[in-house]
């Protein structure tokens, strides 16, 4: 799929908001400054607003690794996982410990090798103009819908 602007990303967000709940999990893939945190700052804002919650300001977890947003009734875990050097970094955040009330969005889970049942893995890439970019999806699960957008 090709996304012509960020207002086309944008709208993209909130249809992955309207479908999303809670446990289910987001794989961000694909090359430095391409856009992942701008996806993830959309479609954070879409689920608080639809939550009744205020919307608040999405930052990169570039040095965190790690941003926490609590919602009414769920929270979402925005994770960036690009300096993690090996498997047993990821195994100390215990991001799959915690499964019951959280929405797991991952920039960078290379690293992450176990199966998930429910996820959407969503890769963006350059294209020749600035401000438009190509986005593959590949879900699992319930997800599987999502891969003939
Ligand atoms: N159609 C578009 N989709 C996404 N980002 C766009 C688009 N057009 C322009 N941009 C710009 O590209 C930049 C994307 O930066 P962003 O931090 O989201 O990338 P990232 O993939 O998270 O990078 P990193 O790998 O460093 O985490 C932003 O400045 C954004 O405004
Ligand atoms: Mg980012």
């Amino acid at each position: 799929m090709i996304i012509k602007s960020l207002e086309q990303l944008n709208s993209f967000s909130k249809k992955i908001a309207d479908y999303i709940e809670k446990k289910d999990c987001i794989f961000l893939t694909g090359e430095i400054g391409v856009g992942k945190t701008t996806l993830t700052r959309y479609l954070i804002n879409h689920l608080q607003k639809k939550e009744g919650s205020k919307t608040t300001e999405v930052l990169s977890p570039t040095f965190n690794l790690l941003y926490e947003y609590d919602l009414k009734k769920f929270k979402i875990m925005h994770y960036d996982l690009y300096r993690l050097k090996n498997k047993k970094e990821l195994d100390t955040l215990g991001i799959f410990q915690e499964n019951e009330n959280a929405i797991k969005i991952i920039e960078w889970p290379s690293l992450i090798k176990i199966p998930i049942s429910e996820k959407i893995e969503i890769h963006l890439e350059y294209v020749k103009n600035k401000n438009e970019r190509k986005l593959k999806l590949l879900g699992t699960g319930k997800w599987k819908i999502l891969n003939e957008l």
